[in-house]
Order: structure tokens, then C-alpha cells, then sequence
């Protein structure tokens, strides 16, 4: 995944097509709740309307990060109504919502009565983001409370609904809170996990807002996704991808790698977001950010990562195995620094294998019925070493593609052919990370058993 370009906080400019290349379309997806899809077409529906997006923002400090994401969404072209909590308005006044959207910003359901905005709001919207969503705002969207003009929205709207947890760590992983969560991935709402680093105050942990960029990231493949949110199919889903390269030390200063970037693995992970999944992403060496909405797990080592997937997957539906693992490590790890010595050729290195984890794991099936799906990376007779490979590895869908000088590692392109264990081949031609990666899940889907 390419790091998207940072707009700057200027004027706002004259209303653009929007970058996702999306219509607004009529958001008839399955919103925060469980309620039936609305069939007719949404307010104003035509090919240039600009999609619709609901910005509500609850009372949590990260307020203020949530203008930045208004900036993208209207700069790129989004007709933004921003609905804030009346707590919210301590962290962030209305006008400075109502200035950056362009549009009235209100938190109660008394004003404009004649325009009955609890109920308009959340039918003509696209898509609705709260970000940020306090606990408290989690706890009332999962029961389904409806004290304000926000809270009334998220029961009318029919669009994805995704939500943008901030709060204290504590409050994070409290049980209720993590019911409310799994509620609402269950009804199909996105939930992106929190960031982790510094909070307010002195402590750091889990539950930072994050990067605004990729949170607008998340919002445009959902929104590109479609009215229909065919993307959604993850939801309630826990899905496990490895990513990066491994390193195998050998000496606290070198090192065996590869040249995987993590542009696949990350795409995999963004992508399963988008569609609604609770994802674990394993990384190993990669220079990318960790994507909005993902619990990462940075690993070093082949063993580190058999570690870190094997306990991931215990509950997993899903396990995407594109980490370009090292086969092999240094037998031996030198403490201190391997000198070289005036006049003596270096010893060779012995190397020992490390564990196979894509074979381990379709043979472990921790959780029955979930899918596995391994990569292959060839230089030669591509698809016959495919083949042979997704019968000793023993996984479901076996990606091929060919790796070289410029091909493959590192370019935010790919092309592959997804070899299935049925027998099926589908081609996937020459395009980018995250199409590849819609295709490998439009594949996994079906084959997930039922929740
Ligand atoms: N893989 C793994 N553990 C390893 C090596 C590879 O889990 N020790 C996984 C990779 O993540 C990938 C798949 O196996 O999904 C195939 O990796 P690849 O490097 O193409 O194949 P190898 O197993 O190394 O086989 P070969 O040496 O024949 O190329």
C-alpha cells in the first residue's frame, strides 16, 4: 500500500469528483444494525452527485484529529455533514465543523425539525464514520440507544457504518466494551482496532486514534466497495495475514533477509478491513506504516513468526500466509561482533531450516473450517512448481506469482494465478496490490464456514 500524500490544512477548494472514483451511489448496504436494506435510490442519486458521508464525532480528545479527516473527505470531493455529540463540543466547537464541511453541524434532533434530520441524515448517507467513538458512544450504537441527533442517525442509516474507536487503554479492553465491538462486527458495522502509542495524558498503550490518512484510507475502499457493501462479507470474521520479510540474525549486526517489501501482506490487510474483518496482521521487516483498523504484530525472526501466526490463528476463520519467510538461519548466533581476521579466509556460515509454518498450519486447522492460503514465489516453470507446492504445502488457494529484478518485490503492482486445492486456476492480471488482494478474499469467502 503506497503511502497516500498529505493535504494540507488550506481553504477549502471548489468540490472535486471524488478520488475513490466512486458515484455516491444509492448506500442501500446494511448499516451499524441488522435492519433490511432500504430499496429505493438515495436523495439526489445520479452519476455526479457527490457521495454522502456522515461524520459524527463523539467526546474524546481526538476531536481534533478528526478535522484533518474532514479535509480529506472534502477535499476529495465528499459532501460531508458532521454530526458531533454535545460532549464532543468541550474538544471541538460546532463552527469549526460547520466552516471546514460547509454544511450546518448539529447534535440535537430539536433543530431544523421541519427537515425531521434524525431520520433524513442517516438515509441519504453514503457512508457514516464516527471517528472519534468514545466507549460510551460503542456502548450505545451496539444497544442501539437513540438520545441524539448521532445516535438516531446510526439507527436510520442503511450505508456501511464504520466506527473509529479512541479511549484509554483500560477502557478499551474492558469486557463490555469488547462485546459492544463484536456486536457490532457481527451486525456488519467496520470497527477499526485503535492504534497503540502515546495517549493523553502520561500513558502509552492501545487505544490511540489513528493516523487520519489511513483512517480515510479505510473510508474510500469501503465507500469504493459499493452501495451494495458486497464488501462487508468479512464481517464478524477474524482473519490472520503474515507480511514482510524475516530476518535471521547473525551477529548483532548482519543479517540473512529477503527484498519483500510488505506491500502485499499490508494490502491483504487493509483490504480485509474495508470488508468488514477483525485482522491480525503479522509483520515482519517492512518500511510501511501500520494500516488503521489492524492489530500488528512486528516479528523479527521465522521463528518469531511461527510463534506470533500460530497463537493468532487459534480463533482465526482465515490465515494468508505472504510473508516471505527465510528457509533457513545462521546455525549459530555470534554474540559479539564476527571480526575479519588479517590473512584468513571467513568461515563458511551453516545454516540450519526453519520450520515450514504455511505447511504446519493446513495441517493444524486450529480452528475447523478455516481457510488457509499461501504464496508462491518462483523465478521459473511458475506454474508447475505452483502446483506442486500447493499439494505439499496442503493449503486451500496457493497465490503464484513470479519474483525477479523489479517483479513482484517491492513494485505496488502484481499479477499471480490462485491455484485452488479443487483444481480451479484463476488469473489475475497485472494490476495493483489491492485488487490482487480483493480477489484472493472474493475467493476465500466461500469457502469460510458458516459463522
Ligand atoms: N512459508 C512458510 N514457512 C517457510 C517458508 C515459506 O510458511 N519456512 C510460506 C510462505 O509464507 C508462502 C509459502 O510458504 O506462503 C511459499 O513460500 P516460498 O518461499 O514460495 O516457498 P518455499 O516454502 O520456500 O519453497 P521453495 O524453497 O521450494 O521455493
Amino acid at each position: 500500500m503506497d503511502k497516500p500524500t498529505q493535504p494540507e490544512l488550506e481553504p477549502q477548494s471548489e468540490p472535486q469528483q471524488p478520488a475513490d472514483g466512486s458515484t455516491g451511489g444509492n448506500g442501500v448496504a446494511d448499516g451499524s444494525g441488522a435492519a433490511a436494506p432500504r430499496t429505493g435510490p438515495a436523495v439526489g442519486s445520479g452519476p455526479d452527485r457527490r457521495p454522502k458521508v456522515v461524520l459524527g464525532v463523539s467526546g474524546g480528545i481526538a476531536a481534533y484529529k478528526a478535522c484533518e479527516l474532514l479535509r480529506r473527505f472534502t477535499e476529495s470531493g465528499h459532501d460531508v455533514r458532521v454530526v458531533p455529540t454535545a460532549a464532543s463540543l468541550h474538544f471541538v466547537g460546532e463552527a469549526t465543523w460547520a466552516a471546514l464541511s460547509g454544511n450546518p453541524a448539529s447534535t440535537e434532533v430539536w433543530e431544523s425539525v421541519h427537515e425531521v434530520p434524525h431520520v433524513r441524515i442517516g438515509q441519504s448517507a453514503d457512508l457514516v464514520v464516527v471517528a472519534p467513538c468514545t466507549t460510551d458512544m460503542l456502548a450505545k450504537a451496539a444497544h442501539g440507544l437513540a438520545d441524539d441527533l448521532l445516535t438516531n442517525t446510526l439507527l436510520t442509516a442503511r450505508c456501511p457504518v464504520i466506527f473509529v474507536p479512541a479511549m484509554h487503554t483500560e477502557m478499551w479492553e474492558h469486557p463490555a466494551t469488547q462485546e459492544n465491538v463484536a456486536t457490532l462486527r457481527r451486525r456488519g458495522a467496520v470497527v477499526i482496532e485503535p492504534a497503540v502509542g502515546r495517549l493523553t495524558g502520561v500513558d502509552t498503550g492501545k487505544g490511540r486514534f489513528p493516523d487520519p490518512a489511513e483512517i480515510f484510507e479505510t473510508c474510500r475502499r469501503v465507500l469504493a466497495r459499493g452501495p451494495q457493501g458486497l464488501g462487508r462479507d468479512l464481517a464478524g470474521r477474524h482473519v490472520v495475514i503474515s507480511a514482510g520479510g524475516t530476518r535471521e540474525p547473525l551477529d548483532p549486526v548482519r543479517f540473512l533477509g529477503n527484498r519483500s517489501s510488505g506491500k502485499q501482506g499490508y494490502a491483504l490487510a487493509c483490504t480485509a478491513v474495508a470488508r468488514g474483518a477483525r485482522v491480525t496482521l503479522v509483520a515482519g521487516n517492512s518500511e510501511l506504516p501500520d494500516p488503521a483498523g489492524v492489530d500488528v504484530v512486528h516479528i523479527g525472526t521465522a521463528v518469531q513468526l511461527r510463534e506470533a501466526v500460530l497463537k493468532a490463528a487459534a480463533d482465526a476463520d482465515a490465515v494468508v500466509m505472504a510473508a516471505a519467510v527465510a528457509d533457513f538461519r545462521p546455525a549459530t548466533y555470534a554474540t559479539g561482533k564476527i571480526k575479519k581476521q588479517d590473512g584468513q579466509e571467513p568461515e563458511p556460515v551453516a545454516l540450519v531450516r526453519n520450520p515450514d509454518i504455511l505447511a504446519e498450519i493446513s495441517a493444524d486447522r486450529s480452528r475447523p473450517g478455516q481457510v488457509v492460503v499461501g504464496f508462491a514465489a518462483e523465478t521459473d516453470d511458475v506454474l508447475a512448481n505452483g502446483r506442486a507446492k500447493l499439494t505439499r504445502k496442503g493449503c486451500d488457494l496457493l497465490v503464484v506469482n513470479e519474483v525477479g529484478d523489479h517483479k513482484a518485490f517491492g513494485s505496488a503492482a502484481n499479477e499471480a494465478v490462485i491455484l485452488a486445492a479443487d483444481g480451479a486456476e484463476t488469473p489475475v492480471p497485472y494490476g495493483p496490490k489491492e485488487a490482487l488482494s480483493d480477489r484472493i478474499w472474493d475467493l476465500v469467502v466461500p469457502r469460510l464456514t458458516a459463522p
